[in-house]
Parts: structure tokens; C-alpha cells; sequence
């Protein structure tokens, strides 16, 4: 099979070609393309793919290209993972809103519509690609805000484009670790946007385990997001939230720890990923082993704001992920598992379960039908169907309606080049707080990432 990569020099290409390596089932995938606009990139990743296959007879062949309908071109999978803008967009992205006291996130809030505006028309362009020359592929899509894209695809591709975050089923896996319990036997109750759902039950053997957990204090004080919300919160709510709504239920304290480090995110990872790939130029060989060592210590500082007392480019403490010469192997299962397994349930017919973006049809009545949402899906060759899932509550509910109102205006505003629309999102996203900062931030965006002024039309 022909897998195309979109945003083949992405940093996390490594992952997915690493998950294919250890994939022995058929058909498999023996054609990789890589394709991304700058060849530097493209070397790198291909550099570190090459050290990566050593050893492996039948591994996947790889070519890397910079003309996108050879990469797509009869392509049985397509992978899109791009970031238009680079990292110097995620930083303007940030620094706007922060600057005008609000939340500046890669994909939560203000910032997440910045960044959604500028990539739409280069996913719009994509998906009108695949149809005219990949008509039978099927597009698995983790470009952020991977929601609105997704949604803003299925326009041209229809259901054949699946939107897919590591972050639910991340979730899932930890919970049912926690409980002691195969997390393959776990069947989850979970319902919301991307980065922006709730777990309310989490099923074994047909009872759910949620209240055992919520009510022992070492198992829940194990779980990553116990760190993000503490286990007071997650109690009186009664479920588990995703990560990412640490932003909105602890915007003050996010608002606050970002602006009171020293970098953002997104500048640590200017400074992170220029080094690697400056490095990597030069290199004849390790180029894998640092490849390693760089991904180590960007999966230790993942979310540092939410997380006390670790700081952004701070060497993170002694133990798991430190970028130490014993780098442990990153965790596979995160962003490429999710990609693989959903890859082999379509081309094997083998029925898989996971939380994906899909269209939501009428399984939440009060949001349009063709709006993209995120939960549990049964896969196989017929593609993802979603399973029966308790109905959110008034207060998931009401956040669902907003933001997707907020992502729709995006998509207009995008698709139509209509700055009215553009301004309508932020105004009415629910981390912005005034018509008048809705207002500034699309002015600081327009200036400040030229990307944005042009899905605006230029104006
Ligand atoms: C998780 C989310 C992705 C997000 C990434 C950011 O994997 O699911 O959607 O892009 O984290 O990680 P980073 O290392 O770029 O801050
Ligand atoms: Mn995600």
C-alpha cells in the first residue's frame, strides 16, 4: 500500500514510520512519500528514517518530494500533519492573545482560530488534491485545530477524511492502567470536541469502573490529568476531563503561568527544533539517536504550564524522558498508534475501537449534523461508525455549541475571506471576554502573521 505524508519533514514522521516498521500484518503499507515544502526538513527526516530501517529487510520504501500530486498521486492512505506558518506562527499565535491578557494556546482558544484561519485554505487546496488524484484514498488528519479542519475536508472529501488526536485515548489508556485493566477491554464513554471532551464512564465487563477510581487516592493521584486539574475538581465533577480543559476551567492559572515563564511554548520550540535540524544538517550518522533525545525532552515538558513546578526548557527531572544519552524510546502508542490502528482497521477489515473526529450525524441533535465532533468509534472497512455514548450534559453541551459556533465562523471567514466573520469568532469564543479584545486580536494576527492577512484576503 501507498501512504502519503503530509508534512513529511514534520518532526514526529519518525513515529509513524517507526510504528510501521513494527507492523507485521498484510496488507501493509511498502510505499512511503513524504511531502512538505521544505526540502531541508525532508532530508533530515529522511536521514533519520534510513538509520531507522536498518536492520529491517522489508521495510517501507521512502521518497520525499516537494511537488504534492506525485506524493498523493494513487496513494492508498494519506497522513496530514502540517503546520502552516512554522513555529514562528504558533509563537505570533500565542504572544498576540497574551499580550492582550487572554489565553495564546497552539489550538485552545484565540490562537487556535489564528491558526485554524491560515491553514484552511491550505487543507482546502489538499482535499480538492486528493479528489482529482488520490479518489480512493482515505485522509487521516492530525493538522491542528484538527476539529475544524477535519470538518472544513469532509466539505470536499466527505466522510472519507477522519479527523485523530492522541489525546482521548491517552485518557483512556491511563485510566484503565490505573484501574490495573487492559486498556484493549476498556470501552469508554467519552463526548466532545477535540481537546475539548469529557470521560464520564469508563466500561469493564459491562460495569463502569469511573466511581472506583474517583474514590481511591493513589489511583486517581497516578493519572496525568489529577497533576492538570487536581483531584478536587475531578471529584465534584464526577468525570474526567481532556487536558486541554484545564484551559478554560483554570483560564486565570493558565493566562498566568504562561505569561510568568519565561517562554511559551511555542518559543521554546523555535529555539528546540532550529537546533535539531541545524544539527541534523551536519550530521553523517546518529542522526536517529538525537532525533531521540530532542523528542524525549519535548514529550517531558509537554504542558508544563499546568503541571507545577516545571518550566519550559527547563531540563526535566531525572527519570522518564530526560534527553540523557539512556533517552528512553518515546512512546509509540501516542500519535502514531492512534494513526496505525485506525490505518490497519479500514485496509484489514479488522474491527477496532478508538475516539475519532467524524461527523455527527444525529448522535448530538442539538449541534448541525455535518459538524465534526469527537468520540468512540467502532473501524473496519467500512470506515469509522460512532457508538452509542450518553447524551453531554447542559454544561457540555452548552461549551460544544459555542466553540463549534466559533469554529464554523472560522471556517467562513477562511473560505469566504471574510474578516466579519473572522471577528464574530473571537468575539463570541468563550475565553475572549470583549468585542473591543476580539478586535485587537484580529488586527495583531492580521499584522503579525502574514498567512492570516492573506486567508483574509489580503485586506
Ligand atoms: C498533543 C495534542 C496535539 C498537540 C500536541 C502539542 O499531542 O494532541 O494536538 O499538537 O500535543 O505538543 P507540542 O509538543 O507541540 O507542544
Ligand atoms: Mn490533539
Amino acid at each position: 500500500m501507498k501512504l502519503c505524508i503530509l508534512g513529511g519533514g514534520g518532526f514526529r514522521v519518525p513515529y509513524v514510520y517507526r510504528a510501521l516498521l513494527g507492523d507485521g500484518g498484510e496488507p501493509r503499507v511498502d510505499d512511503v512519500w513524504l511531502y512538505d515544502t521544505d526540502s531541508e526538513r525532508l532530508e533530515a527526516v529522511q536521514r533519520i528514517l534510513a538509520e531507522l530501517a536498518e536492520g529491517h529487510p522489508d521495510a517501507p520504501r521512502v521518497s520525499a518530494t516537494t511537488v504534492l500530486d506525485d506524493a498523493l498521486e494513487g496513494a492508498d492512505f494519506v497522513f496530514c500533519a502540517v503546520r502552516v506558518g512554522g513555529l514562528a506562527g504558533r509563537t505570533q499565535d500565542e504572544r498576540v492573545a497574551l499580550e492582550l491578557g487572554v489565553l495564546g494556546q497552539e489550538t485552545t482558544g484565540p490562537g487556535g482560530l489564528a491558526y485554524g484561519l491560515r491553514t484552511l485554505p491550505v487543507m482546502r487546496r489538499f482535499a480538492e488534491r486528493v479528489r482529482a488524484v488520490a479518489p480512493g484514498a482515505f485522509v487521516i488528519n492530525f493538522t491542528n485545530p484538527a476539529g475544524m479542519i477535519t470538518e472544513a475536508m469532509q466539505s470536499v472529501l466527505g466522510d472519507r477524511v477522519v479527523g485523530i488526536c492522541d489525546t482521548p485515548s491517552g485518557l483512556g489508556r491511563r485510566v484503565a492502567r490505573a484501574l490495573g485493566a487492559d486498556p484493549a477491554a476498556a470501552r469508554l464513554d467519552y463526548i466532545g470536541l477535540n481537546h475539548l471532551g469529557w470521560l464520564r464512564r469508563l466500561e469493564l465487563d459491562g460495569r463502569d469502573r469511573l466511581p472506583e477510581l474517583l474514590a481511591d487516592d493513589e489511583k486517581l493521584g497516578s493519572l496525568e490529568e489529577t497533576e492538570v486539574f487536581g483531584p478536587e475538581w475531578i471529584r465534584t465533577m464526577g468525570l474526567l476531563p481532556n487536558e486541554y480543559l484545564y484551559y478554560y476551567y483554570f483560564n486565570r492559572d493558565a493566562v498566568r503561568a504562561i505569561l510568568d515563564a519565561p517562554r511559551t511554548r511555542g518559543e521554546f520550540l523555535v529555539e528546540q527544533q532550529t537546533a535539531f535540524f541545524r544539527q541534523a544538517r551536519g550530521l553523517s550518522c546518529g542522526a536517529e539517536r538525537l532525533w531521540r533525545r530532542t523528542i524525549a525532552e519535548r514529550s517531558a515538558s509537554y504542558m508544563a504550564e499546568a503541571k507545577d513546578g516545571v518550566e519550559h526548557g527547563e531540563a526535566p527531572a531525572a527519570g522518564a524522558g530526560s534527553p540523557t544519552d539512556e533517552a528512553p524510546e518515546p512512546e509509540i502508542d501516542g500519535y502514531a498508534g492512534v494513526a496505525l490502528a485506525l490505518m490497519n482497521a479500514i485496509a484489514r477489515d479488522e474491527p477496532a475501537s478508538m475516539v475519532l473526529n467524524v461527523r455527527n450525524g444525529p448522535i448530538v441533535p442539538s449541534l448541525p449534523a455535518d459538524a465534526v465532533i469527537e468520540v468512540p468509534c467502532t473501524v473496519d472497512a467500512k470506515g469509522p461508525r460512532p457508538q452509542p455514548v450518553t447524551a453531554p450534559d447542559l454544561s457540555q453541551l452548552g461549551l460544544m455549541q459555542q466553540v463549534k459556533a466559533c469554529e464554523r465562523l472560522t471556517v467562513r471567514a477562511a473560505f469566504e475571506q471574510d474578516p466579519d466573520a473572522a471577528l464574530q469568532a473571537f468575539a463570541l469564543h468563550p475565553l475572549v471576554d470583549s468585542v473591543s479584545v476580539a478586535r485587537r486580536l484580529l488586527d495583531g494576527y492580521r499584522t503579525r502573521i502574514p498567512e492570516v492577512a492573506e486567508a483574509l484576503g489580503g485586506r
